[in-house]
């Protein structure tokens, strides 16, 4: 008795006939025969290989074609098989194993393959519920630096003014260097079941290319060449690329550094002398309060599970200070190209009131890191002291 039959016509195993096969044989049960009619001049010697490898057995009972007797076949491969995370979008876990590696979260993960190591596998120490709308968020706004500026809108500038834009603009594509760095390093680490954090980090990766790509664009736009990098204000960055605890670096980098310069990037679309450096500036600014955001979230959803976080992270900033303490931190060029930015004239009445301008900066900064230090838990006299430690280079 057979309990079906496939008609092949002249497809081959070569050709996609296996397809025709399975799809025969999955509704049968073990034991059940199906018949097998087909014109393909290499069919006898295929068809009995392909059988062996899936685990049935083949007659010829006459010239007509063959009979297959369904074996367990391939569901054997899938009997140690376990989702990667429960229900149709995959639940995220608390620690996915090793195995799982590359599997997409959800998945039906097959016995066996490699093992490959991501030491950030902790959900505590990498998810943050924000990040799937985050990433969405950030991928729905990328823009193009070809045609997201107007690079051939005309303007003219005084010579020392445009050396002061040059400055920052130099002192910008330094730290954007740092700001890309240190989220790559992390990309490696952290096991693909954290998809969206994956995502998030990868887009603030590029966003940070698309920024240095920018300030770099509008330093060389009137002919550069670009200013000065100090010994100090790269002591500081390499502080932060240093970093290789993950909630420590976001912290450094994201809560305190970032979100710094939000207020910096504000301050120059305030103060921009044209309107190149007004729309950089503008731009760079949207995607680090992202930055920043995913930053604060996470961990302040780790310091919520964690409270021996908020110590780690104090530690960490005294460890920052101390190893800084000898340096100049902030560029005195950028600071001076600051001043004469937000001046906009050479009068003392000007320089003065740009001079205040930067002060006002370094305050509204300063207010910042106290605000966001506090969404992480800090009393408000630890958040001052811990602010105040930040180093002088903002980033
Ligand atoms: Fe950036
Ligand atoms: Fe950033």
């Amino acid at each position: 008795m057979t309990a079906g039959q496939v008609d092949l016509g002249a497809v081959g195993l070569d050709g996609g006939a296996h397809l025709l096969l399975r799809r025969a044989l999955a509704p049968l049960r073990p034991g059940d025969r199906l018949a097998v009619l087909g014109t393909h001049p290499a069919l006898r010697v295929h068809l009995p290989a392909w059988c062996r490898a899936e685990g049935h057995r083949v007659e010829w009972p006459d010239s007509r074609g063959a009979v297959i007797i369904r074996g367990a076949g391939r569901d054997g491969r899938w009997l140690g098989a376990t989702r990667a995370g429960a229900g149709t979008q995959g639940a995220v876990v608390d620690r996915p194993p090793a195995r799982w590696g590359l599997a997409p979260r959800g998945a039906l993960v097959e016995e066996g393959g490699p093992e490959p190591h991501f030491d950030l596998d902790d959900r505590r120490l990498v998810w943050s519920e924000v990040a799937p709308r985050l990433y969405a968020h950030a991928a729905a706004r990328q823009w193009d630096p070809a045609t997201a500026v107007p690079w051939d809108e005309p303007f003219s500038l005084p010579d020392d003014v445009e050396a002061a834009v040059v400055q920052v603009m130099t002192y910008l594509v330094e730290n954007e260097q740092a700001a890309l760095i240190v989220p790559a390093r992390f990309l490696g680490r952290i096991h693909p079941h954290f998809r969206e954090v994956v995502q998030l980090l990868a887009v603030q990766v590029a966003d940070e290319a698309r920024h240095m790509e920018i300030f770099n664009r509008r330093a060389l736009l009137r002919g550069g060449p670009l200013g000065t990098s100090s010994a100090g204000g790269r002591a500081s960055l390499f502080t932060l690329v240093e970093e290789s605890d993950f909630a420590l670096a976001s912290f450094l980098l994201s809560v305190l550094g970032e979100g710094s310069f939000v207020d910096l990037l504000e301050f120059l679309h305030h103060y921009a002398p044209d309107p190149v450096t007004r729309r950089v500036a503008w731009l760079a600014g949207q995607d680090e309060r992202r930055h920043v955001l995913f930053g604060v979230a996470h961990l302040s959803e780790q310091a919520a599970v964690d409270p021996g976080l908020r110590a780690r992270l104090r530690a960490a900033v005294e460890r920052r200070h101390d190893a800084l303490r000898d340096t100049a931190g902030l560029n005195d060029d950028v600071f001076d190209a600051l001043v004469v930015m937000a001046a906009g004239s050479w009068t003392p009445e000007a320089i003065e009131a740009g001079y205040r301008a930067v002060q006002e900066l370094e305050r509204a900064m300063d207010d910042g890191r106290r605000r966001r230090l506090e969404r992480l838990g800090f009393p408000a006299d630890e958040a001052a002291e811990l602010s105040a430690l930040h180093t002088r280079n903002f980033m």
